[in-house]
């Protein structure tokens, strides 16, 4: 089975670019841009990586990314992932960004975008994996300086094509934003939002009301409500599920006990994603290896994954048909 997840066509929904900064290249920028790292070594940057909730984690995460400070660097933590995703035929990806955990350390807004985008556009000719890019509100900050960073956008409005919203879920609720998501729709963006990770059902209800948004980012505690489940079926909601992050930040204890394929075979339209992959031990193969080990599907089933997140992909229909026809054939192929 590991060869065929492998090789079959993905597409991710749920990365934060920051979450994938690897020690290795930490350190390389910690030294290039002379900025002080509390780690001695790479060992000891993997061995902080043990987290008991999102909260312990979000420290080390945002300790982590003060190591980028110029375009290039922001380029090369993105090509970086680029090629991960080569490697494990991720076709297609949709890339939250933080702009305000760069802005606050008064890194400006252009150099950030600039750089990932730039890495981006080089993926689709030299790699063929197409992109698309979402900008994120950390949730923990207040309306006014999301309301800045929405401006900030303002020139970069080609390049960005849906706001989320992630960081401290529990105390900061969807409501704190809406404003703010209301004026992102007028403007044209897509919105979505991170919801039902560590809090409770009701934040997905809150988020899906308040927030207009067309995917929940998590969502897996919509096993809480009986009653949203079978909206978000009706609805054909789709949730960005991240198994392994799920795991690492006591979500879930055990990967035998999520609750993704239980939603799949329910006919919720679920996906696996990676999440912050650098700190949570696997990119998109090794998310689908740790679910099929624990939770044993059919080929059929695996492949569900990625026509799911085909149909809930922010790409035009005729690009949706091509890379479905493409899962098809190899799934014909494999059967
Ligand atoms: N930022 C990066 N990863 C996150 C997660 N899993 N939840 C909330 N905010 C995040
Ligand atoms: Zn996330």
């Amino acid at each position: 089975m590991k060869e065929f997840i492998q090789s079959l066509p993905k597409v991710e929904l749920h990365l934060h670019i920051e979450g994938t900064l690897e020690p290795e290249l930490m350190f390389e920028l910690a030294k290039r841009n002379d900025i002080h790292i509390p780690f001695n070594s790479i060992t000891e940057v993997r061995h902080a990586y043990n987290f008991h909730n999102l909260q312990s984690f979000l420290d080390i995460y945002f300790q982590g990314a003060n190591v980028l400070i110029n375009e290039q660097d922001f380029f090369e933590l993105t090509w970086a992932y680029l090629l991960r995703c080569k490697e494990d035929n991720v076709m297609h990806t949709e890339i939250f960004f933080d702009p305000q955990a760069h802005t606050e350390r008064g890194i400006s807004f252009d150099v950030v975008v600039n750089g990932i985008h730039g890495a981006l556009v080089k993926a689709t000719t030299e790699l063929g994996i197409t992109s698309e890019l979402i900008m994120c509100f950390l949730r923990h900050l207040d309306e006014e300086s999301a309301f800045k960073t929405l401006a900030q956008a303002q020139v970069h409005k080609d390049k960005i094509i849906a706001v989320g919203l992630d960081s401290t879920e529990v105390g900061n609720p969807a409501g704190k934003f809406e404003r703010v998501f209301k004026l992102a729709l007028e403007q044209g963006y897509l919105t979505v939002a991170h919801a039902g990770e560590e809090g409770s059902a009701s934040n997905i209800h809150e988020a899906l009301n308040l927030l207009k948004i067309t995917r929940v980012d998590h969502g897996v505690r919509c096993t809480d409500d009986e009653n949203l489940v079978k909206q978000l079926i009706n609805d054909r909601t789709p949730l960005t599920v991240c198994p392994l992050s799920n795991l690492k930040l006591k979500v879930f204890e055990h990967m035998e006990q999520h609750n993704i394929v239980t939603l799949l075979r329910k006919g919720v339209c679920v996906t696996i994603n990676s999440d912050d992959p650098a700190y949570f031990g696997g990119y998109m193969t090794d998310n689908f290896m740790a679910v099929n080990q624990a939770l044993p599907m059919n080929k059929i089933e695996i492949a569900q994954f990625t026509f799911n997140a085909i149909e809930a992909s922010f790409i035009a229909n005729s690009e949706k048909q091509r890379l479905a026809t493409a899962t098809q054939g190899y799934l014909d192929q494999h059967q």
